[in-house]
């Protein structure tokens, strides 16, 4: 039986890409490295027994390992911050977001690992006319560990196509001392959004952080059966209250309708997605980090609005609450970057 992979997770964030490493198998999460306290703490609540340390990615290298490790490092994955490559930011040069990348790259070189993985925005492919990018693959390229060099693959992955009930495009660069890989297969089936949510109880009050028991007899999906795991009570459910004008156009939209489609008297104006009606029968658009006016419920016609942490669409979590199910109450995130799908681990080698 082989040894698990060992995997240092860099920006871990609240765990996302370490989930999809741990539910692939084969891999052991050795440590994971992230400044901001909250994150830590929700990686800490996620991943029982895994070290992360709260720590500057530019103050880390091969020299602690020793200290902070739970074992040997086989791989390096890390989301690096995208917020200057976001094509919906502001796309500062500046930004030291492209500093962080080349940071990942240098972490690779002192720790020389069999294999690492990246993961981006599309919007870092366009940014500096695609410059940093370039500079990027070139560096992690020319990595030497004894005679063997990288072989570096650049993807863009929807996760749509790998099971998560929502559109969302992610750059994957990944490197294996050696060898090309390939892709993993996209899948036609897609999960659709009712699928994923059609689960979940009706609002009964606005007020956040209230304790809800989930449906026990509802027939649940494989998707939703999978999220809840040993999952009974429903947390940090909070609704949003809407104001008067907000409440009529959501009254009139169909499934598929945004603010483009209200009638005169109440149009608005703002984004296209804005006050979008998601469709049931399909995977919902990309879901934004702050601004959940484009993701309504398909069938809530009181116009309560499910905020975008409904437990199966969970983008990420920032806080130690967070939000999410659980037996205990303790925070567990639901992740929506491609190699958080467990699709990891159909990642092969080129024959
Ligand atoms: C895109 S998120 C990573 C998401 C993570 N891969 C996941 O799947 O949940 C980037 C993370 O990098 C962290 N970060 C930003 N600057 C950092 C730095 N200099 N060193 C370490 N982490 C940093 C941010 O706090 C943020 O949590």
């Amino acid at each position: 039986m082989h040894e698990p992979v060992g995997v240092l997770d860099l920006y871990a964030g609240a765990g996302g890409l370490s989930a999809g490493f741990q539910a692939a198998g084969g891999y052991r999460l050795a440590v994971a490295v992230e400044t901001g306290q909250d994150a830590v703490s929700t990686y800490e609540a996620n991943r029982h027994g895994v070290a992360a340390i709260t720590r500057d990615a530019r103050d880390f290298g091969r020299r602690d390992l020793g200290q902070v490790s739970s074992g040997p490092v086989d791989v390096i994955i890390g989301g690096p911050p995208c917020q200057g490559f976001s094509v919906g930011g502001p796309r500062d040069p500046h930004h030291p977001s492209a500093e962080l990348l080349f940071e990942f790259a240098r972490i690779v070189e002192e720790v020389r690992p069999a294999a690492f993985l990246l993961e981006n925005m599309p919007g870092l492919l366009s940014f500096q006319r695609g410059t940093v990018v370039d500079r990027l693959v070139r560096t992690l390229s020319r990595l030497t560990v004894g005679r063997y060099r990288y072989t570096v693959v650049l993807d863009v992955l929807d996760a749509a196509a790998y099971g998560v009930p929502q559109h969302r495009r992610r750059v994957f660069i990944c490197g294996v001392l050696g060898e090309a890989l390939r892709c993993p297969a996209a899948s036609s089936a897609r999960v659709t959004l009712i699928e994923a949510i059609g689960d979940l109880p009706e609002w009964t009050t606005s007020s956040p952080d209230e304790e809800l028991p989930l449906p026990k007899a509802y027939p649940l999906t494989p998707y939703q059966k999978a999220q809840r795991g040993a999952a009974d009570v429903l947390y940090n459910r909070s609704a949003k209250r809407l104001e008067e004008r907000r409440l009529e156009r959501l009254a009139v939209l169909r499934e598929g309708d945004d603010r483009r489609t209200l009638p005169d008297h109440l149009k608005a104006s703002g984004r296209e997605g804005k006050y979008c009606r998601l469709r049931s029968s399909a995977p919902s658009p990309t879901i934004l980090a702050h601004d959940t006016s484009g993701f309504i419920h398909p069938h809530d016609r009181s116009g309560r609005v499910r905020r975008a942490s409904s437990p199966s669409m969970m983008m990420s979590v920032s806080s130690p609450k967070g939000c999410g199910c659980g037996p205990s109450g303790r925070a567990r995130s639901h992740w929506s970057s491609m190699a958080s799908l467990g699709s990891v681990s159909h990642w092969t080698s080129e024959p």
